[in-house]
C-alpha cells in the first residue's frame, strides 16, 4: 500500500489543491491531505475548521483522507508511513520556497518530495487570493469546493 501525503495550510482548500489530491491518486493507493500550521501566515479559519472543510472537500474521492499535522511534517510523514510528499506547483514562483521545503523534509525524514504540475485552468486559484475576491463580494463557486463556498461567502458577510 502506497501512502503520499499532500501537506499546507489549506486556508481553505481550493478546487486547485482537490485537484493535485486526485492527480496523486494515480500515482499513490492513499492520499492524506495533511492540514499543518506554517508558522510565517496567519488564518482565516481555525485548525479544527481547515481540517473539517478539507475532509468534506475530499470525501467524494476513494483513498482521499485529511488529517491534522500538528508538529513537524517530517514527523507526521515517518508516523503514518508514507513513501513520498507531494505538492501541486502552479509555476516559477511556488519553486524557491518549496524546494527548501522538499530539502529540509527530507534532511529530517528520508521521504522525497514529489511536484505535480495542476490543471493550467486553476493554476491562478491560490487560497489567499480566493478569500481577497471574497471579500469583495466576489464569485468563488467555480475556484473552491462547494462546502468551502459556502462557509467562505457566511464568514465574510458575518465578520
Ligand atoms: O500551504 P503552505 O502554507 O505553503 O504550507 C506550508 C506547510 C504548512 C506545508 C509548512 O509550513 C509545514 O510543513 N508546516 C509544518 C511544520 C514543519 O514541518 N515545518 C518545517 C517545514 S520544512
Amino acid at each position: 500500500m502506497s501512502i503520499a501525503v499532500c501537506p499546507g495550510s489549506f486556508d481553505p482548500i481550493t478546487l486547485g489543491h482537490v485537484d493535485v489530491v486526485r492527480r496523486a491518486l494515480t500515482m499513490f493507493d492513499r492520499v492524506i491531505v495533511g492540514v499543518a500550521q506554517n508558522a510565517d501566515k496567519r488564518y482565516l479559519f481555525s485548525p479544527s475548521e481547515r481540517l473539517a472543510l478539507a475532509r468534506a472537500s475530499v470525501e467524494h474521492l476513494p483513498g482521499a483522507s485529511a488529517e491534522p499535522v500538528d508538529g513537524l511534517l517530517a514527523n507526521f510523514v515517518q508516523e503514518v508511513g508514507a513513501s513520498a510528499i507531494v505538492k501541486g506547483l502552479r509555476g516559477s514562483a511556488d519553486y524557491d520556497s518549496e524546494q527548501a521545503m522538499a530539502l529540509l523534509n527530507r534532511h529530517l525524514s528520508g521521504v522525497e518530495t514529489v511536484f505535480i504540475m495542476g490543471d493550467s485552468g486553476l493554476g491562478h486559484v491560490a487560497s489567499s487570493l480566493v478569500k481577497d475576491v471574497a471579500a469583495h463580494g466576489g464569485r468563488i463557486d467555480d475556484l473552491v469546493p462547494a462546502p468551502v463556498a459556502r462557509v467562505l461567502t457566511r464568514k465574510d458577510t458575518n465578520d
